[in-house]
């Protein structure tokens, strides 16, 4: 996952507005009275957010399990002058030197999480490393859309630089949608083809609040992701806060 990848992911999703996203994040924190110094991003990728709030003036580390997604996360902080802490490691098993006071994890960071056990163990160790008075914050792809908006539906773009062809597969009985990914990238007058599968699993929103009561957090909330109002059922995309 995220090799090849890695490279293009920021040419892909050129049409995301991270500013806009950051946004949401610290106007999540605002309405919920908190004023972060220390931010974790789990799953950073390239760093689309975890640089702009480096930018904004938190002290910001971003941890992702791809070396890939994290070396372009890394140049483009370096070229941007941002002094920015980025680390590779699993965030199933997080581990920091101290507790912070928000983490955040954007963009599908936890639909890559495919068991119970594992999310599960995921959100207690966040709730461990956050202060008192912290706030976690982030968002998932919901259940309709990786069931019935992705689906068993195939997508491609046709573009000169980098094309793609995506074959997603969803298996109802294990809410995971399998994403078949083949770019075809332009080098040298030619393409070059690579090929990667991802797998992203399917929560309802209410056993994502069921599994942070659970672990501990209260003041539990969610938001649609596109104006923060209160997510409604063929929403793509909803925030979650919630603080310890
Ligand atoms: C869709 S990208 C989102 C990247 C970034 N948050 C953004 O907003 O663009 C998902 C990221 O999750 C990372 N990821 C998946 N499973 C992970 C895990 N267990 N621990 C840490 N990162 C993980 C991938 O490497 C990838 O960078």
């Amino acid at each position: 996952m995220y090799q090849d990848f890695a490279y293009y992911y920021d040419t892909l999703m050129k049409n995301v507005d991270y500013s806009k996203w950051t946004d949401h994040v610290e106007e999540i924190f605002r309405r919920n009275g908190k004023q972060p110094k220390t931010v974790v991003d789990l799953a950073c990728g390239t760093g689309g957010v975890t640089n702009i709030l480096a930018a904004r003036g938190y002290q910001v580390t971003g941890i992702d399990i791809s070396e890939d997604m994290l070396f372009v996360a890394g140049e483009k902080a370096r070229k941007s002058g941002l002094t920015v802490s980025y680390v590779c490691q699993d965030m199933t098993e997080l581990t920091l030197h101290r507790p912070v006071d928000a983490i955040i994890c954007m963009c599908d960071g936890f639909n890559y999480i495919l068991e119970d056990k594992k999310i599960e163990r995921t959100m207690q160790r966040i709730f461990r490393y956050l202060n008192p008075g912290g706030i976690l914050v982030f968002d998932i792809s919901t259940y309709y859309k990786l069931s019935s908006v992705l689906g068993d539906n195939t997508m491609a773009d046709n573009d000169k630089e980098i094309s793609f062809i995506w074959l997603n597969n969803f298996d109802k009985k294990t809410r995971i949608l399998e994403m078949n990914l083949t770019f075809f990238k332009k080098e040298n007058g030619m393409y070059r083809r690579s090929d990667e599968t991802h797998f992203q699993r399917a929560y309802y929103n209410e056993e994502i609040v069921t599994l942070l009561e659970e672990c501990g957090f209260s003041d539990i909330k969610t938001y649609s992701a596109n104006d923060l109002r209160p997510p409604g059922k063929r929403n793509h995309r909803v925030f979650f806060s919630a603080a310890t």
